[in-house]
């Protein structure tokens, strides 16, 4: 695991040094994920029940207007873009292939609300792009960078850019957990999660054969916390078993990212471990400012629905909510959540004790 967090920091810190040396020297990410990432895919999708394209979504977000992201405000991967110094990538069906768009160069978003590792992961919303999907979407980009700047300098572009995925949260709720969907019935969880890991290895290594190299992993939250999970226990606690599924499945990915590393030259996966810092948000909202962790702003607690539907009666104060919406947390808890998921990244210093930055004006 520290081996993971020194390889990471190595390469956010080049970025960061590398920003600072020369501001136009630009950085490209590329997102993958599910609704936590999403920034826009679903909207093109015009049969896609995974849509968040009405109020109250993006009622905090710049212009107050809905987007497709899957809150009131900004994603993690917004406020993470900012912090790095360049903008938010658009997502991947925003673009359009025919004008060979300049703007396939600086980074893409293929996030799809209801997408999972799986392809049957989230069937029921009709449309959404699944991982294979988002896959073949980079595919296509590359395709369209070789055409522009030609074939050593894509592999360049894309052997530097800085990967981030983050799914699986649907492989559960929107699946295994679901009693109507089959991988439930068919699998034990040491089945399901074995295929999952096996799923992921293959995806990972296409986007290694591909070109991608810094890739950063999210791994679960605690997602028997999260409200859609809370409200099938009868006294509103988060449900264990589910916890205890999801830190499995975060120990294995971390094992396979280790395995990837060692086989593949050059790869540099990194895991990065949200399931603590979310947790402690949710055990302890008013350490952080928040008031109420167990319910959600929106009061959309059930186990089917759970969007923040026009007619939802929101909360009065939505910074006081860790959770927007039955599944989704709310601006506000994105931002401190982002806080430390970046000062986890840049935390390498191999020294054992780092000293604190001087606290002013008293020291
Ligand atoms: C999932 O779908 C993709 C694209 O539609 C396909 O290439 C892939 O083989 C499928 N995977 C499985 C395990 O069926
Ligand atoms: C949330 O927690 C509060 C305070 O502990 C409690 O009063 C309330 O009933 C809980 N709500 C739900 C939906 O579990």
């Amino acid at each position: 695991m520290m081996i993971l967090r020194l390889a990471l920091a190595t390469v956010l810190s080049a970025y960061v040094a590398a920003q600072s040396a020369s501001p136009t020297s630009s950085l490209v990410t590329y997102i993958f994920g599910d609704s936590l990432t999403e920034v826009g895919n679903n909207n093109y999708l015009r049969n896609s029940l995974a849509r968040s394209d009405f109020p109250w979504y993006g009622i905090d977000f710049s212009g107050g207007q809905a987007t497709g992201r899957f809150t009131n405000g900004r994603t993690i991967g917004d406020i993470i873009s900012t912090k790095l110094g360049i903008p938010s990538p658009p997502p991947y069906l925003s673009l359009s292939l025919s004008r060979n768009d300049d703007a396939f160069l600086s980074g893409i978003n293929y996030a799809s609300g209801g997408a999972g590792i799986l392809n049957e992961t989230g069937l029921y919303f009709i449309q959404r792009l699944t991982f294979d999907d988002q896959i073949n979407c980079f595919k296509k980009t590359k395709e369209v960078i070789r055409a522009k700047i030609g074939d050593r300098a894509a592999n360049k572009h894309v052997n530097g850019a800085l990967y981030f995925i983050g799914l699986g949260s649907n492989d559960y709720v929107n699946n295994f957990l679901q009693p109507f969907m089959v991988d439930g019935q068919q699998y034990t969880h040491d089945e399901f999660v074995e295929l999952l890991i096996s799923t992921l290895n293959n995806q990972l290594t296409t986007i290694y054969k591909l070109g991608g190299r810094k890739v950063i992993f999210h791994g679960l939250g605690p997602l028997g916390c999260i409200p859609s999970q809370r409200v099938k226990s009868k006294s509103g606690m988060c449900l264990k078993r589910v916890n205890e599924w999801v830190m499995e499945f975060n120990t294995r990915t971390q094992k396979l990212l280790v395995d990837l590393n060692k086989r593949l030259p050059g790869a540099k996966f990194a895991f990065a471990d949200t399931y603590p810092a979310v947790l402690d948000l949710i055990d302890n909202p008013t350490h952080y400012g928040f008031k109420v962790a167990n319910t959600s702003c929106c009061n959309v607690d059930t186990s089917v629905g759970g969007l923040c539907l026009p007619n939802s009666k929101m909360c009065k104060n939505r910074k006081d909510f860790v959770f927007w919406d039955a599944f989704h947390p709310s601006d506000s808890a994105n931002q401190i959540l982002a806080d430390q998921l970046f000062s986890s990244l840049l935390a390498s210093s191999p020294s054992p004790s780092p000293s604190p930055a001087p606290k002013s004006p008293s020291a």
